[in-house]
């Protein structure tokens, strides 16, 4: 499997100073922290109670490294992952036996497939806005068009005020072999205003030390991040075509909202 010394030797082998995506060449760390940082079993408990008990299809949009989708997958019968990210796949493959596709969450429609359609684990906070259209509103429409008639859409997101411009955080995450050490600092960005909601930018600084090896690499990266104004996203959510879209409390991440596609 994948994994952090990958990630270590990767950094160690590359030029000075080393561009590396959160999303993708990171992705086993990604993995690292928020498997410790997280509880998806939550997760998919939560999905289990927001969604009828008839709910057999499932399909998990932004599945990273497939969390959420191994937690669902104890729920339901058929439960099929979606991501753009290879390295997110790959590990996703390796974490569960349920199907993975690589699929931008904009474009990619599995026309009326499932019973159930999530993007949760804070996802849609990274669908940016390009020249003037945004991608939220984007995969709104693909998980309207994937779900059945009857079908139910999950989502969670950050409510406006939540990206704190100047914030600073650490925290440290650990196994027996290895310690990751990770600061993160949140700025607004200068075309920042949506009219969904605010954009910001998440700043990562890594410090991953393998306690057996003796070795230590640092690591830096950064990637958008958005807030949503509730009132915006619940009008996108019935802009797309769903009924009843109401505002839930999920376990782990912000506020949520789940909605039906009409019957
Ligand atoms: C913050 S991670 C969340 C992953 C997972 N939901 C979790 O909770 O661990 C965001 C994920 O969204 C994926 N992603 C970003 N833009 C996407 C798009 N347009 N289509 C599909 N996946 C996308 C990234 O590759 C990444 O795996």
């Amino acid at each position: 499997m994948r994994g952090l010394r990958d990630v270590m030797d990767w950094v160690g082998r590359a030029d000075t100073p080393v561009y590396a995506t959160p999303y993708d060449e990171l992705a086993p760390l990604y993995a690292f922290e928020r498997e410790r940082m997280r509880n998806y079993q939550a997760v998919a408990e939560f999905v289990a109670r927001e969604t009828p008990d008839d709910a057999r299809t499932v399909g998990v949009g932004a599945c990273g490294p497939g969390f959420v989708l191994e937690g669902v997958s104890e729920h339901f019968d058929t439960v099929v992952g979606f991501d753009l990210s290879p390295t997110m796949l790959e590990l996703a493959a390796e974490r569960t036996a349920a199907p993975v596709v690589a699929a931008d969450l904009r474009t990619t429609v599995a026309p009326e497939t499932f019973d159930v359609f999530t993007i949760l684990g804070g996802s849609i906070a990274h669908l940016p806005v390009i020249d003037g259209a945004d991608s939220v509103r984007a995969a709104l429409e693909s998980a309207y068009e994937s779900l059945r008639p009857g079908g139910v859409f999950l989502c969670d997101f950050m409510r406006q005020g939540a990206l704190e411009s100047g914030r600073v955080t650490s925290d440290t995450f650990a196994s027996e072999r290895f310690t990751v050490e990770r600061t993160v600092i949140t700025t607004g960005e200068p075309d920042g205003q949506t009219d969904l909601g605010g954009v910001g930018r998440y700043t990562f600084a890594y410090e991953i030390t393998d306690d057996v090896a003796g070795d230590t690499v640092r690591v830096g990266t950064s990637t958008p991040v958005r807030e949503f104004s509730v009132g915006g996203l619940l009008g996108a959510t019935l802009g797309a075509g769903f009924a009843d879209a109401r505002l839930v409390a999920p376990p782990t991440h912000g506020v949520g909202i789940v909605a039906r596609k009409p019957a």
